[in-house]
């Protein structure tokens, strides 16, 4: 079975979704909807079977399977509610800027029985899933530190830094430790306009006094993208910016004076790509594993403490 979809927000990140559903084999992109005529003129190139719609509310029940939710974070809320009693939803990160907000909509997707995911598409990167495997596997010992620094990203004038690329980490971080940090502290610095924050730093302790330490700002001349896992043993350095080699690895020697090298293979293909083939498992096997155990509600409550 082929499943339809419609894209609302057709910009930045609407497209590489339309692209990444259309490229799969078991979705068709049917619908695109954008407020900007000159976005849906794009959307008319690259989806010329696709019908163009100004207005989300001509969506009506039974002409899709699948909406996708990638327009302004602020616009998620109201248009993700919308749907969820008709359709199973896919949203943008973030899910929302408030708890509240995200409580409901776990509700509202449990009460009709239509499955609710997010796109924290580093859940879904080779990268994060053979750092969770390093993890699971305690070769190294146990974790004593994370570093996380993400810069350069588009100024956006309705979510500051935290909710726009802390939510990466946060939802990294979640997904790896299965936990909730147990402190969190943020210092936040409106570097270029006066009424958002552009930068942030972070601070989290989760159990066991790990102490994870974050760096967002959108404002930086070079694309940053690291993180660092400190374990006993080496130290895992995951730089998505490197073309293959994403992962290195620097096990200590015995006297712990020296390193020895190791660049695993990882899985390269793009993230979106497998978050597309993990909607449509769910959606056979009328499950959402990932997003068990309150993952949204945990990472919004995080973030709403940071933000
Ligand atoms: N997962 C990721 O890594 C990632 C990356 C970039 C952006 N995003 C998220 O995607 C969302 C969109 O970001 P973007 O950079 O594409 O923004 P954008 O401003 O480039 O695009 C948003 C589009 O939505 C349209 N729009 C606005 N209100 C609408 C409405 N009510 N109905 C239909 N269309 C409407 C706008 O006309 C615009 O074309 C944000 O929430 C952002 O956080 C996620």
């Amino acid at each position: 079975m082929i499943y339809n979809v419609a894209i609302i927000g057709y910009g930045y990140w609407g497209p590489k979704l339309a692209r990444n559903f259309q490229n799969s084999n078991h979705f068709k992109v049917k619908y695109i909807i954008d407020k900007s005529i000159k976005n849906l003129s794009k959307a008319k190139t690259d989806f010329p079977i696709a019908k163009l719609y100004k207005n989300y509310k001509l969506i009506k029940k039974n002409q899709v399977n699948l909406v996708v939710v990638a327009s302004p974070t602020k616009s998620h809320f109201i248009i993700a509610k919308y749907f969820l009693d008709k359709f199973h939803v896919l949203v943008e990160k973030p899910l929302s800027m408030s708890l509240k907000e995200v409580k409901i909509l776990e509700q509202v997707s449990k009460k009709n029985n239509k499955l609710l995911f997010v796109d924290y598409p580093f859940l879904f990167s080779g990268s994060i899933n053979y750092i969770n495997k390093v993890i699971k596997s305690g070769k190294y010992g146990s974790l004593l530190e994370i570093e996380t620094y993400r810069e350069q990203a588009p100024i956006r004038t309705d979510s500051n830094v935290v909710w726009d690329l802390a939510v990466h980490d946060i939802s990294i971080l979640n997904y790896l430790l299965k936990q909730n940090p147990k402190k969190c502290n943020s210092l936040k610095i409106k570097t270029s306009n006066k009424s958002i924050a552009d930068t942030a730093y972070l601070n989290l302790i989760y159990k066991n006094k790990l102490n994870v330490f974050i760096k967002n700002s959108w404002i930086s001349p070079i694309k940053v993208r690291l993180m660092k896992f400190k374990f006993k043993k080496a130290i895992l350095y995951c730089d998505e910016n490197e073309g293959v080699h994403k992962i290195r690895i620097f096990v200590k020697n015995k006297s712990g004076s020296q390193y020895n090298i190791k660049m695993p293979e990882i899985n390269l293909s793009e993230p979106l790509s497998e978050l597309v083939n993990y909607i449509h498992r769910s959606i056979i096997n009328k499950n959402n594993k990932i997003f068990e155990n309150n993952l949204n509600i945990n990472i919004t409550r995080t973030l709403e403490k940071l933000a």
